[in-house]
């Protein structure tokens, strides 16, 4: 089994990394970090005994998707049976505050090449009738955020796409996953920008989401909240007034004095 991991170099991508090795998968890592990627792939091929290819890419770019959708083609030896769409960033802070650049770089991140990895890979597995795409959004796609009000959007997007999509895709056998995770301990935040939570606590591993997002792989799911206070949070803010919840999201999320006098929090994103 061939799987295609982007963001495999740290957080939640070396955790897909990592599981599917453990299950004996053949691996294409990506990420831009060349030496977390060799170093990781590195040590799956010697604990594993599995072939890794490493994929070194900046996906930001507007032609990432088809650069990576043909260094796979050139270097693959079977089809591709897993896409796990799972790069991406946050950026913190009043949407006023935020640099174009990295504005730039989420959507076409978040948008354009999750979009068009979905468009290359899913017609082989359609024909093929067998495969599988994780998508990797986030809890944060299923309601608004103030002060991660690009991210939330974009994640949104991940949704609504997956969703459609799988279901187009499971007449043919295709599973397509749309995987919300919440708050879960990787460097995310630290590259988000954000300090730190009012309400800390209730993290989840990179591990126990991949564990729990592959578990649901194998039961064919294709929409997967991770973790029960996820979950029951997603239960509780469907059955709370829509202003209620975006007024509770506002004082959680809403950046402390000290954040605002150090400056935009958005600028470390
Ligand atoms: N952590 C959370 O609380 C949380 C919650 C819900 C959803 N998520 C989602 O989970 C996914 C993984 O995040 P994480 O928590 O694992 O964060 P992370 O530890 O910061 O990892 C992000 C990964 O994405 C890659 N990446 C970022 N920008 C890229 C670019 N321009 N081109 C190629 N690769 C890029 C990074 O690799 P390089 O830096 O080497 O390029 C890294 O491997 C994201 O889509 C995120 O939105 C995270």
């Amino acid at each position: 089994m061939l799987a295609v991991i982007t963001g495999a170099s740290r957080g939640i991508g070396e955790s897909y990394a990592r599981q599917l090795a453990a299950r004996g998968c053949t691996l294409h890592l990506t990420a831009r970090d060349a030496g977390r990627l060799a170093r990781l792939a590195g040590e799956l091929r010697t604990q594993h005994g599995i072939a890794v290819e490493e994929i070194v890419l900046d996906l930001a770019q507007p032609d990432g998707a088809e650069r990576l959708y043909a260094e796979v083609r050139r270097r693959r030896t079977a089809p591709v049976d897993l896409l796990v769409n799972n790069a991406g960033f946050g950026l913190y802070g009043e949407f006023a505050d935020q640099p174009m650049p990295k504005i730039q770089d989420m959507l076409v991140l978040h948008l354009l090449t999750f979009t068009k990895l979905v468009r290359l890979f899913l017609p082989e597995m359609r024909e093929r009738r067998s495969g599988a795409i994780i998508n990797v959004s986030s809890v944060a796609g299923l309601m608004a955020l103030p002060y991660l009000s690009l991210y939330a959007a974009t994640k949104a997007f991940m949704v609504s796409l997956g969703e459609g999509v799988a279901l187009e895709a499971g007449k043919y056998g295709v599973v397509v996953q749309t995987c919300c995770p919440g708050r879960t301990a990787t460097d995310f935040h630290e590259t988000a920008g954000v300090k730190e939570y009012r309400t800390p606590g209730g993290e989840q591993t990179a591990d126990e989401v991949v564990a729990e997002s592959l578990a649901a792989l194998d039961r064919g799911r294709s929409l997967v909240i991770t973790g029960r206070r996820n979950r029951l949070l997603v239960r509780l803010q469907q059955i709370v007034p829509r202003r209620m919840v975006l007024w509770a999201a506002e004082r959680v999320l809403r950046p402390s004095r000290e954040e605002v006098r150090l400056g935009a929090p958005g600028a470390g994103g």
